[in-house]
């Protein structure tokens, strides 16, 4: 982490610029190229995005950049913990703009400990599970829940999807740089959870390679009952449904279970 804050830090050069924007456009800038290699919905203005970015910095400072970023990968092969997290709160960003504090590495590897043998139990009766986090900061409680689960033998790459959000672009950018170098299958959205408007949505490599699109429709249409218009709203139970529209109890319905 000393590495990445000096390459950042020297970045900002003496005063020329702000280290808060110098981190915010190196996690942009990290976030563009990867998604560029695995979505090509919006690619060009992605594209020009990543350019008008880069372009003010010299290469020197591209290749800091670079650096920076497998300083930051090289940890989280190492280990996991929420690396750029920390390193957000280490540089004061914290403080300097929105009051944004994330919730300490540790402190989230117990709350996941706590709640790993739930996921258990319902990973011993489906292939996988999905989870949500409407806040996530900089996706540190999500790392700590592929842990939990690493530690348990349980290969989260493939049991377990994310969909994430966040309402401030920079913790979308953070989220989306570390579950792709962790290989969460997720999807990161920029997006304001209480009104549930969707401004973006990133899909990690790992949704993309792993067809996590397909698996989860494949879900939705096995968990959700068949909207049929009638009797199958009224909520009865599966074996009750009936496809007709007329009047209940569905004389349809009650020849079958007599001719059972
Ligand atoms: C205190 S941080 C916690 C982050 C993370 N869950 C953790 O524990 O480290 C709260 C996060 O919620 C986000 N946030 C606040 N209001 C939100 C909203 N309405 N929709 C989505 N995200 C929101 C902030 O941008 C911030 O990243």
């Amino acid at each position: 982490m000393t590495n990445m804050k000096k390459l950042l830090e020297a970045n900002a050069g003496h005063g020329q610029r702000r280290v808060s924007q110098v981190f915010r456009d190196f996690c942009e800038l990290a976030a563009l190229a990867i998604r560029n290699s695995v979505d090509p919905h919006g690619q060009t203005e992605r594209e020009e995005r990543y350019l008008s970015i880069a372009r003010g910095y010299t290469s020197e400072e591209a290749s800091r950049f670079a650096e920076a970023l497998a300083h930051l990968a090289l940890q989280l092969e190492e280990g996991f913990s929420d690396a750029l997290g920390h390193l957000y709160m280490s540089l004061d960003l914290g403080n300097e703009s929105i009051g944004q504090f994330f919730t300490p590495y540790d402190v989230g590897l117990v709350i996941a400990k706590m709640n790993v043998g739930n996921i258990l139990g319902q990973l011993a009766e489906k292939e996988f599970v999905t989870v949500q986090e409407p806040a996530v900061g900089s996706g540190g409680m999500i790392i700590a829940l592929a842990d939990a689960l690493r530690e348990e033998g349980v290969n989260y790459q493939q049991s377990m999807h994310v969909t994430a959000r966040d309402l401030d672009i920079t913790a979308v950018h953070m989220t989306y740089i570390q579950l792709t170098l962790i290989n969460v299958a997720a999807v990161v959205v920029h997006g304001n959870t209480l009104t549930m408007e969707e401004l973006d949505t990133w899909p990690t490599p790992a949704h993309v390679i792993g067809g996590w699109a397909e698996r989860l429709q494949l879900r939705h249409a096995e968990t959700t009952p068949q909207t049929v218009p009638g009797h199958a709203q009224r909520g009865m139970g599966a074996e009750d449904y009936c496809t007709c529209d007329g009047p209940w109890p569905c004389p349809q319905a009650a020849e079958t279970a007599d001719a059972a």
